[in-house]
């Protein structure tokens, strides 16, 4: 395994062949589940005023920018892949959000806005995972303005060890010793996995004061996949489920078995 990010080339061939089927995950309980877990705490760092200029930083098809725009922000959707945008052009035009969403191609590791531009970035679903996260974080922190915020997630390094023991127990070793920082997931080669620590190393390294770090999927990847992916289910298993990841979210003893680790900083 290469100790090194994937292509650009093949994270847009990924994304693109991928954009008409990537929102039916938010339809399914894991997808919801997610997605409810993510807004109970993001919406705690979102800018008082409602005017403010958002990034949604590899914002794909939309799944963030939609909602942000809803509130009344201002939001640049920015992604590498033509396919996905599409799909989020499709969305803002159906709900009349094209006066606050606008769409622009973009590589995230080197940005053509200006410095200080947003108000706000979010980089939510592993973008800094995908590509070169040093210098996504770099641009994302260069964009961003004096005391503004900033929201991402990345796939965490130890639920993935526990998986690949099944399968490789010398891979899943390294994983776990720090000296394997790679691994394959959902279609992506290679994708950078991190430890609670390695991740709030990498903001603070880059001049990022971290207020706090969420876990994401400790309950629901626990779950067997055929409860996971199901799309028609009680409203009260989702509640229960629901509300138990959201407890387990910001529980520091299981921080390190998410799935998904979310961070929110200062600039
Ligand atoms: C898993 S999707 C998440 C999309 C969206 N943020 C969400 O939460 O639904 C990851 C996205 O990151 C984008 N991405 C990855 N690396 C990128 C880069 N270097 N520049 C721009 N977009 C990138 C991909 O094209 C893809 O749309």
């Amino acid at each position: 395994m290469q100790e090194e990010p994937e292509s650009i080339e093949r994270i847009k061939s990924v994304f693109d062949e991928l954009s008409s089927r990537f929102d039916s995950f938010a339809e399914m309980l894991q997808g919801r589940v997610y997605g409810y877990v993510t807004w109970e705490h993001l919406k705690k760092y979102l800018p008082e005023d409602e005017n403010s200029l958002i990034l949604d930083a590899g914002g794909g098809t939309g799944k963030w920018a939609l909602p942000l725009a809803k509130r009344g922000y201002r939001v640049i959707l920015c992604d590498i892949s033509k396919g996905m945008l599409e799909q989020a052009e499709k969305k803002i035009i159906k709900e009349n959000l094209s006066d606050r969403v606008k769409i622009q191609e973009e590589n995230l590791t080197n940005l053509s806005f200006p410095h200080e531009m947003f108000d706000f970035v979010l980089c939510e679903d592993g973008p800094i995972s995908i590509s070169d996260s040093q210098k996504v974080l770099s641009e994302l922190r260069r964009v961003l303005k004096k005391e503004g915020k900033i929201w991402a997630s990345v796939i965490g390094r130890y639920p993935l060890a526990l998986t690949e023991a099944e399968k490789d127990p010398e891979q899943a070793y390294k994983l776990c010793k720090r000296e394997l920082h790679y691994l394959p997931y959902k279609g992506i080669e290679r994708a950078r996995v991190f430890s609670p620590d390695e991740l709030q190393n990498l903001f603070e390294r880059n001049g990022i004061e971290v207020i706090k770090l969420y876990g994401n999927r400790i309950l629901m990847r626990s779950l067997p996949e055929q409860i996971q992916a199901m799309t028609d289910f009680d409203e009260r298993l989702f509640s229960d489920l629901a509300e138990m990841e959201l407890a387990l979210s910001e529980e520091p003893s299981v921080l390190g078995m998410a799935e998904y680790l979310q961070i929110t900083g200062e600039k």
